[in-house]
């Protein structure tokens, strides 16, 4: 038996705002079959594509469109598309991301759940922009409602010829394998996903070459995330110019977020690039304010990796150049939200506590450096801190960030650095009082 999410979304916002789009359909209870996608307008994008359309010009609409990734790094993904080698002799593949294990993100998961064809039609296009005819989706293991979704939607699409060979008459023939994952946050990163798929061990694979030049089986591959491809269709189908005017002017389109934590309406919120912070977490049709109306204390705006912020710094916009301003990060859109009563050490030994399991264990500073820190946080933690230890751990974070094979290190270190340098009180209350200085060491109370 499988599970389904009963996420919060405002599906019902985008049905009657034209400028979101990848929510508009998420509450149709049959929107997850094929009849109900084509009755609103489903596939229309892919036969577009291969009837009137050459590769060059979807990479080309893709690039002007300003879509970026939305798996964490924000890099154009029409460029991503165009690094594939044109006169590369091997085949080509698409990978779709859909390990989705970054703590607090889940908005990949309501798209394969109840939007599954406009995850397929996505990835059709981007295989077709690539000259893929093999392309992949690797599926967290954990997910069990949306591989099976995906499952019957890969079915649906065979038999209403959307799959297969000699799509629409066109002569292009394309497949679909789904991959299921075995739990490791490791996979998410390409590379490992990638040698997972291969069916090695998830270790993440020095750069260069990238993979877009040498990725599944030593071929051209291109890995973009779940709701990368899912906008893709609406591109093709609305223009890019449409889609540019969406957000703000570097970072174009909507973008689902998944907030979590201290909110009084946890959810996935569809919201153009740029939309307030301060608003998505207050706002009654959003998160609606903190818990218990108590005081916010920080906030992850991007998932487990990225830098807090502090209350003083929620009043920007939810855009890649905003947070880095603010010395953080969009990365998956996962804003996870701290009132008062959260003890900061303890999150931040959780977090440490889950890097460490899931480093892969490849290179020295990663494998060794997120063990020395779990120890020492764990310590502090525990009322038995000792003098020195924030310069230790400030100095392990030095020696990990920027110095490891894939960024899971940078992950691992860089919500702590922040953690102390904005709550560096709270650190120190804990060496020298040997205990903590709020109410509630468990944060979702
Ligand atoms: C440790 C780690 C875990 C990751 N997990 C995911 C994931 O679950 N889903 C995802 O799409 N990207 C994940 N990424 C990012 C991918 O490596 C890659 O950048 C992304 O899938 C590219 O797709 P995009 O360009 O469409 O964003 C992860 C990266 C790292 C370093
Ligand atoms: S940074 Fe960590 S997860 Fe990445 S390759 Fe090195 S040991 Fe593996």
């Amino acid at each position: 038996m499988s599970f389904y999410s009963p996420v919060r979304t405002n599906a019902a916002e985008a049905a009657s705002d034209e400028k979101l789009h990848l929510f508009t359909y998420v509450e149709d209870p049959e929107q997850h079959t094929v009849k109900r996608y084509e009755e609103h307008g489903g596939y229309t994008a892919w036969k577009k594509v291969l009837a009137d359309m050459k590769p060059e010009e979807v990479i080309e609409k893709v690039k002007n469109s300003g879509l970026r990734g939305r798996g964490g790094a924000g890099f154009p993904t029409g460029v991503k598309w165009g690094f594939v080698p044109k006169d590369s002799p091997k085949p080509r593949y698409l990978c779709c991301n859909a390990d989705e294990s970054e703590p607090g993100t889940c908005k990949d998961r309501v798209l394969m759940e109840r939007d599954p064809h406009g995850v397929i039609e996505g990835m059709a296009i981007g295989s077709y922009a690539i000259g893929c005819h093999l392309m992949f989706i690797y599926i967290r293991g954990e997910f069990g409602h949306c591989i099976d979704r995906m499952e019957q939607a890969r079915k649906e699409a065979y038999e209403a010829g959307h799959l297969g060979k000699n799509i629409y008459g066109s002569g292009y023939d394309l497949d679909l394998i789904i991959h299921t994952g075995g739990g490791a946050y490791i996979c998410g990163e390409e590379t490992a996903l990638l040698n997972s798929l291969e069916g090695e061990k998830g270790l993440s694979r020095i750069r260069p070459p990238f993979p877009a030049v040498e990725g599944l089986y030593a071929s051209p591959t291109i890995v973009n995330n779940v709701e990368s491809l899912a906008a893709v269709p609406h591109i093709i189908n609305r223009g890019a110019e449409w889609y540019k005017k969406l957000g703000t002017e570097k970072s174009a389109g909507t973008k689902i977020f998944s907030l979590s934590g201290h909110v009084k309406q946890p959810g996935n919120y569809e919201v153009e690039l740029g939309f307030s912070l301060k608003k998505l977490i207050y706002d009654e049709h959003y998160g609606g304010g903190i818990l218990g109306d108590k005081k916010l204390k920080g906030v992850i705006p991007g998932g487990a990796s990225t830098p807090f912020l502090t209350p003083d710094m929620i009043d920007i916009g939810l855009d890649y150049e905003s947070l880095v301003e603010q010395s953080s990060m969009l990365g998956s859109g996962a804003i996870i939200v701290f009132h008062e009563d959260t003890c900061i050490v303890w999150v931040i030994l959780k977090l440490i506590h889950f890097f460490r399991h899931e480093s892969c264990g490849k290179c020295t500073p990663c494998r060794e450096g997120t063990g020395w820190l779990e120890q020492i946080i764990r310590r502090i933690e525990a009322g038995e801190g000792r003098k020195g230890d924030l310069e230790t751990i400030e100095d392990l974070c030095g020696n990990i960030l920027g110095r490891t094979i894939c960024p899971l290190g940078d992950a691992a270190v860089m919500p702590i650095q922040s953690a102390l340098r904005l709550y560096r009180e709270e650190w120190e209350y804990h060496i020298e009082n040997k205990k903590c200085q709020v109410k509630s060491h468990y944060p979702f109370k």
